[in-house]
């Protein structure tokens, strides 16, 4: 049978995407970020980020459609990001959606942002031009995979048994997410938002040993089960501390030394981690997801230790790491194969909404 032609639509941060497969195959990815009207206040504004989408959206859907060069009636179905994210974000593409929906009388799913950015991983096509890196760059999507996506909004370790209908939350941020303290370190130093990429790119001249800075969430043997969680506030406030004690003395902050021992630090973080659970799990494939994916220490302790443990790596183009609505489709795309039932029309945004 055919591959089912998917639209899929993602407001659940600050990009609106709107993106359209035909099964695992890429024909349009467009998204059009708010990021530039959050940059002042240092972070994500929800009721910014809500009214940014409502503008977006259209132009964003129709650029879409003339991408993939598809009519909307042409559609198999729809998929949209139901949650987790930010609430009024949220509903402006549930919304949008099941508008879409109706008027058109095509199946709609609700679909969960976090297993979306997994979805990116099975889509081929012509991917914006960039190529995969990692080891198994040539080898097609496979399960099981540990997936560790990282962005502002999100810190999550995952094991995926199947898209589907078998994804299990191994861990999350029990406080800020990995982008979020980025973020907040950068504005510690005086570097302008967002500050994860400022960040990278003045670690370039530092020395990643100068300050031992923690690595975070020690806990006692009987919170075991919380072992793939992460936690960065007192990372932020270790470095803030520093910065703090530098400044007092009248001695000038090495902005490039903190800057590199901090990213270091949440770099080591988080691949331990992804990489114990491909270990102790006996899951020999780690995909990355997310923002924080184009940090270049993160990427590069990625491929060391996943290479030394013998797990295959697997990081999308940067275009699909991001939020976008083609990650949503695709994992439309992978319902509608399965021959699952649509969600309806009953459903809301759910700004908790578990894997
Ligand atoms: O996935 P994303 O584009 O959007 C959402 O968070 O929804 O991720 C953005 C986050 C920001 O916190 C940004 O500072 C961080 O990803 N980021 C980086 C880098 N590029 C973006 N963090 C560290 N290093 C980078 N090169
Ligand atoms: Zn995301």
């Amino acid at each position: 049978p055919r591959e089912p032609l998917v639209l899929g639509i993602e407001t659940s941060c600050d990009e609106t995407g709107v993106g359209i497969v035909r099964g695992t195959t890429l024909l349009a990815n467009v998204i059009a970020s708010s990021m530039d009207e959050h940059a002042r206040y240092g972070g994500v504004v929800p009721e910014i980020a809500a009214r940014a989408h409502l503008e977006a959206l259209t132009p964003t859907l129709k650029a879409a459609l003339a991408e993939a060069q598809v009519d909307l009636h042409d559609l198999d179905a729809i998929a949209v990001t139901s949650g987790p994210g930010l609430s009024g974000a949220l509903m402006v593409g549930v919304g949008a959606a099941k508008a879409l929906a109706i008027s058109l009388d095509k199946p709609l799913y609700a679909v969960n942002h976090l297993v979306g950015h997994v979805g990116a991983d099975i889509l081929s096509g012509d991917l914006s031009g960039q190529t995969r890196a990692g080891d198994s760059a040539d080898t097609a999507f496979e399960y099981p995979t540990i997936a560790l996506l990282v962005s502002g909004g999100h810190t999550s370790l995952l094991l995926v048994r199947d898209l589907v209908d078998d994804v299990e939350l191994l861990g999350e941020t029990i406080d800020d997410a990995a982008g979020e303290a980025f973020d907040k370190v950068a504005r510690l130093l005086g570097l302008p938002y967002p500050g994860g990429p400022q960040i990278d790119a003045v670690a370039v001249n530092g020395d990643p040993n100068a300050i031992r800075f923690p690595r975070g969430l020690s806990l006692p043997k009987d919170m075991e089960k919380h072992r793939y969680d992460f936690s960065f506030s007192g990372l932020k406030t270790a470095v803030a501390r520093w910065v703090e004690q530098c400044r007092d003395s009248g001695q000038e902050v090495p902005v490039a030394d903190v800057a590199a021992s901090f990213r270091e630090a949440v770099a080591d973080v988080l691949i331990t981690k992804a990489v114990k659970a491909c270990r102790e799990l006996g899951v020999p494939r780690l995909l990355l997801g997310g923002g924080v994916v184009a940090n270049a220490r993160v990427r590069q302790l990625a491929e060391e230790r996943c290479a030394a443990a013998g797990v295959a790596l697997r990081i999308p183009p940067l275009s699909l790491c991001t939020d976008n609505g083609a990650m949503i489709a695709a994992l439309g795309a992978q319902l509608v194969s399965a021959g699952r039932a649509p969600s309806g029309l009953g459903f809301g945004a759910d700004s908790t909404l578990p894997v």
